[in-house]
């Protein structure tokens, strides 16, 4: 499987450092496309700028949340229909910081997928247990109830999803899961996926994943891709991530 590269800016950012950042990876990736699909999820006011800057290169517009809602009055939300605007082809849904910040439940994350599967876009969905849950031997059954809720959702277009798991407790710690963890995690996920008719969803890792671990995450059977914050701010990191997930 061709595998899925996706930066997460999440709430960082600049017009002036958005415009090095995407300069210095079109620079560092030349005019041949990378052998691994690239998609930058970028915080929604700077859709229009990073549009402009990513014209004409293989690299794929993301966004970090939508609606649930089609339009109307829900102020500060961004409807899937603006992201198609924009040419937005990716967009995360039910990332952890979400989840803890902003009380997204399991229901609200698939009606998001569902918007996004609505308006032609691919959702990212994201699930991952807590430090807790892991302690308390819960992590499969988190992160197949968070699954679960998208595939009933779904349904038959749950083959059209992406899925990103990520430890909650990997994320900007540093601490990144074992290639055992993330290989055992993923195999429950796609075993799900497979369950409902969708086996050719790619499961990404996401978590503390940078240019060191790369490799080694990359080539655990099952993993297909990442989801990355941190090393995706910096152009050196995620052009090496690139590259690692290109010869894979
Ligand atoms: P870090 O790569 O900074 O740990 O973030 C992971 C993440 O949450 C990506 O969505």
């Amino acid at each position: 499987m061709r595998k899925l590269i996706a930066a997460n800016w999440k709430m960082n950012g600049s017009l002036a450092a958005n415009q090095a950042l995407l300069d210095a990876l079109r620079t560092g990736l030349g005019s041949e496309a990378p052998a691994c699909t690239v998609a930058l999820c970028v915080p929604a006011p700077y859709l229009a700028q990073a549009q402009g800057l990513l014209s004409g290169s293989a690299m794929q517009l993301g966004a970090q949340d939508v609606s649930a809602h089609e339009a109307g009055a829900y102020t500060g939300e961004v409807s899937a229909a603006m992201l198609v605007d924009f040419a937005v082809r990716y967009c995360i849904v039910g990332h952890s910081e979400r989840r803890q910040c902003h009380g997204e439940t399991d229901a609200m994350v698939a009606a998001k997928a569902a918007r996004l599967l609505a308006a032609g876009l691919v959702p990212i969905v994201c699930v991952g247990e807590t430090l807790a849950q892991r302690e308390a031997g819960q992590t499969e059954a988190v992160v197949r109830a968070q699954l679960g809720a998208v595939i009933a959702a779904l349904g038959a277009r749950t083959s059209e999803i992406a899925v990103a798991y990520e430890p909650v407790w990997a994320i900007g710690t540093g601490r990144t899961a074992t290639p055992e963890q993330a290989r055992a995690v993923h195999a429950a996920l796609h075993e799900q996926l497979q369950r409902a008719g969708a086996a050719g969803v790619p499961v990404l890792y996401g978590g503390s994943m940078n240019a060191q671990n790369v490799r080694e995450l990359l080539a655990q059977p099952g993993i297909d891709g990442g989801l990355i914050g941190g090393a995706s701010l910096k152009a050196a990191d995620f052009l090496q991530i690139i590259s690692a997930a290109s010869v894979n």
